[in-house]
């Protein structure tokens, strides 16, 4: 149990009792205490990282997209072993064995699964619906109106100020061109979170809750090699960067992390390969091959072998709020109470507590 962080006394009981209120559609759609969704990372996102999210009250997630069904079998069920919460599993649509992954859920009794990666087939999500219930990320409000006519049951959206492959616009945007139109299912707003205002401030817009990954990775259940959890703490939003695409030729998929030896070894890595296609000694199918695979296993080399230098240190802009290694249950106690504390000052403002009303 996280510690309670509503202080007793009136003005505290009402600031939780109007937050738990917001959130409750959340809530009730995760089966979870908060609102708060621990957002899949690959290699981080195992089962002490997400059983530690739901045992404190959220709902933890867990990453299991680069996994093949008997790992994946073997993670969820190491998971239940630690957790009798409810916890998702994220998969990725283009995962060539996506329906027997979904399978292993469903065995499981896995009471969420969230498909990444683009919008899912027919097949894909009428085997989640079978027995659970399915989230999808929208990126733009048409692809969440086409993702609820597919069956989506909730969605998460998130804008480009998240850690990891991050699309074009900010969540301040995504918040208010979405949040406004669909309320036919529970909408998750993700990217830059770091603050309980800041949810509270989606709530209030219509979000059903939030979903955070960053602030999660550098947690004391984490797995992430020390190394990984102290450039963390060290770095501001600033450092967080979307990885960059020389030449309009060969794109880059966006991934926002630490820059570090390994994002300048990137640029010169493109302009070797476009060099090279110029000089006519690669064709353009090679050197996008040689481009897209430049990061290929270096998240596993940061997150869990510590090399921060080469590795790829996905983080989202809200790694500047991350300031220590804290028990996942005093973080999520920590955006509660920062939530509820912005809905009690409110409470007093209006009561005339603050010496303002001097009626
Ligand atoms: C290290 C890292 C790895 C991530 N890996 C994945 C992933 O495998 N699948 C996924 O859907 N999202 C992934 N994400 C995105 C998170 O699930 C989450 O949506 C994002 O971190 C939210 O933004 P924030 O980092 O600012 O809190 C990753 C994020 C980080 C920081």
């Amino acid at each position: 149990m996280p510690p309670d962080i509503a202080a007793p006394g009136s003005g505290a009981l009402l600031a939780r009792a109007e937050f738990d209120r917001l959130s409750e559609r959340g809530r009730r759609f995760l089966g979870s205490r908060v609102a708060v969704m621990g957002g899949a990372m690959s290699w981080v996102s195992e089962r002490n990282l997400v059983s530690a999210i739901s045992n404190a009250g959220g709902f933890g997630v867990l990453a299991g997209g680069s996994m093949g069904p008997d790992a994946l079998a073997d993670e969820i069920a190491g998971t239940q072993a630690l957790t009798a919460r409810p916890f998702g599993v994220n998969l990725l649509t283009m995962h060539p064995r996506l329906l027997d992954l979904i399978a292993v859920c469903q065995e499981a009794r896995v009471s969420h699964v969230v498909l990444a990666g683009g919008v899912p087939g027919g097949a894909a999500v009428r085997a989640v619906k079978e027995r659970s219930r399915l989230i999808c990320f929208a990126p733009a409000l048409v692809l969440a109106q086409r993702m609820v006519r597919l069956g989506a049951d909730a969605l998460v959206i998130e804008g480009s100020e998240a850690g990891g492959h991050i699309g074009p616009v900010s969540l301040a945007v995504l918040a208010q061109e979405i949040l406004p139109h669909v309320a036919q299912v529970p909408v998750f707003v993700a990217g830059g979170i770091g603050r309980g205002e800041a949810i509270l401030a989606f709530l209030e817009m219509g979000a059903a809750g939030a979903q955070l990954g960053t602030r999660f990775a550098a947690a004391r259940e984490s797995i992430a090699h020390p190394r990984f959890k102290q450039a963390f703490i060290r770095a501001r939003a600033r450092d967080a960067l979307p990885s960059v695409q020389l030449d309009p030729r060969f794109p880059v998929i966006p991934v926002r992390g630490l820059a570090n030896a390994g994002t300048e070894a990137f640029l010169r890595h493109q302009a070797a390969v476009m060099a090279r296609v110029d000089a006519g000694e690669l064709t353009r199918e090679e050197a996008q091959l040689s481009v897209e695979h430049f990061w290929a296993g270096r998240l596993r080399r940061a997150v869990i072998d510590g090399d921060v230098e080469h590795g790829s240190v996905m983080a989202g802009q809200s790694v500047g709020m991350v300031t220590a290694e804290q028990p996942i249950a005093e973080i999520i106690a920590e955006l509660v109470g920062q939530a509820c504390g912005a809905l009690a000052a409110r409470h007093d403002l209006a009561a005339g507590r603050h010496g303002l009303d001097r009626s």
